[in-house]
């Protein structure tokens, strides 16, 4: 039987961290660093310059996962980008960020559209590509440039974003591994956050801006975030005191306790990197597990249970021996 395991993990932040206060002068924006803070737990974030783009943030991050896998880029012969905000329409930002790795092997590369569940999405759809033989070793990669698509006169979510990228190796293995994934969608809900711009004969036509029903989406988000860690601990037979570390999605600090709450685990086995980070969409998770990786927090052997939750609505969620 072929398992898949993570073999190296990157992230990268672009910039210098843009705290509340300066956001809110440079923007004029009708907030307080106490008020981010208090209902968020958000203290910075990083944003990226002009130019700069998703693909490109993915490259520095695929490099660092690479290298912590011991991997070439021809190694990969699986790209998987998970962005709302990619580089252009199309090509996809996995085919650009083929061509920035100088990856000539034919690998497949798509992205993956799933808005903060993105990553999970991409990390079960690769494990089952691994799993089934057809593949080897996938570069798996969360990229966001939201700062882009964020209407700096809407205080209610223009504080809340940040760029960034992160990504992991995931290669076939004797042994597990990923052990248990799943992911889900219910398109009833897509009102509650959404971007309901479109590009129509070269223009941008509708609203190109994120908007968001904020209090709709943290109840819907606790909840599903609980239901899908019991699915895959089910799935696993593991119980919730079996879990290490806890690496939910990063979009609100409230949120994130939440959910420890409700798998009766401890506060300190989640990883949080919201005050930091700021919510980076599908870069988050796995901006959190290579910070806590690279810190040592995180140790082989270790378990982990990773889960998103987004725009769609989309959320999933997958434990793995790390
Ligand atoms: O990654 C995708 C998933 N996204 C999320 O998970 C986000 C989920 N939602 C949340 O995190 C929270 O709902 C928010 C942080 C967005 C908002 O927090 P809240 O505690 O739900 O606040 P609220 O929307 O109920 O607003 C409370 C008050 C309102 O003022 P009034 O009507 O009580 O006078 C808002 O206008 O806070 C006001 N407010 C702000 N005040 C200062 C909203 N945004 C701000 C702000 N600064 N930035």
């Amino acid at each position: 039987m072929i398992h898949t395991r993570i073999s190296g993990t990157g992230s990268y932040l672009p910039g210098e961290p843009v705290d509340n206060a300066s956001l809110i002068a440079k923007h004029q924006i009708d907030s307080s660093d106490d008020w981010i803070v208090e209902r968020t737990g958000i203290r910075q974030r990083h944003l990226a310059a002009a130019g700069v783009t998703s693909s490109d943030l993915a490259l520095e991050a695929s490099r660092r996962a690479l290298d912590a896998a011991g991997r070439l880029p021809a190694d990969v012969d699986l790209i998987i980008v998970a962005t709302s905000t990619p580089d252009y329409v199309f090509p996809s930002a996995a085919a650009l960020l083929q061509s920035k790795l100088g990856i000539i092997n034919g690998a497949a590369a798509f992205d993956v559209q799933a808005v903060c569940s993105g990553f999970v999405y991409a990390l079960n759809i690769a494990e089952k590509f691994i799993r089934s033989g057809s593949h080897k070793c996938a570069l798996v990669v969360g990229a966001e440039v939201f700062s882009r698509i964020l209407d700096w006169k809407e205080r209610g979510t223009c504080v809340l974003f940040g760029d960034g990228a992160g990504a992991v190796v995931l290669e076939a293995a004797d042994k597990p591994g990923l052990l248990a994934s799943a992911f889900h969608a219910d398109g009833s809900h897509h009102g509650i956050l959404s971007v309901p711009g479109q590009v129509c004969g070269g223009v941008v036509t509708g609203d190109p801006f994120l908007r968001m029903d904020g209090q709709a989406v943290f109840k819907f988000a606790v909840k599903v975030l609980a239901d899908v860690a019991h699915e895959v601990l089910a799935a696993a037979g593991m119980t919730a005191d079996q879990v290490d570390w806890l690496i939910p999605h990063q979009a609100n600090v409230r949120i994130l306790q939440a959910t420890a709450k409700r798998l009766h685990l401890p506060p300190e086995k989640c990883v949080v990197t919201v005050a930091e980070h700021g919510n980076t969409s599908a870069a988050s998770i796995p901006l959190a597990l290579d910070t806590a990786v690279r810190d040592g927090r995180i140790r082989r052997g270790q378990n982990l249970l990773l889960e998103g939750v987004g725009g769609g609505f989309t959320w999933g969620a997958t434990l793995l021996e790390y």
